[in-house]
């Protein structure tokens, strides 16, 4: 693949955006929640059981719309 080329930056952006912290109150990250996603995780619920993800004090209130928005995808 040709460094520099769109591609090899899409590809970046990716595993950079992996790295993000979608929930705050859990630390967890971007990447985890899409793991799941691609194992099975079908629902906001399935996402809280496997990574734990939404399950902390502000009750999915900051990350339950990043998740949902991810599950649509
Ligand atoms: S940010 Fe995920 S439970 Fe609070």
């Amino acid at each position: 693949m040709d460094p520099g080329s769109p591609e090899e930056e899409r590809r970046r952006q990716e595993v950079i955006d992996s790295y993000k912290v979608v929930c705050l109150c859990n630390k967890i990250r971007r990447g985890v929640i899409q793991r799941a996603i691609a194992g099975g995780a079908r629902s906001l619920e399935d996402v809280k059981r496997q990574t734990r993800a939404g399950t902390g004090p502000c009750g999915a209130k900051r990350c339950g719309p990043v998740i949902a928005q991810m599950l649509r995808r």
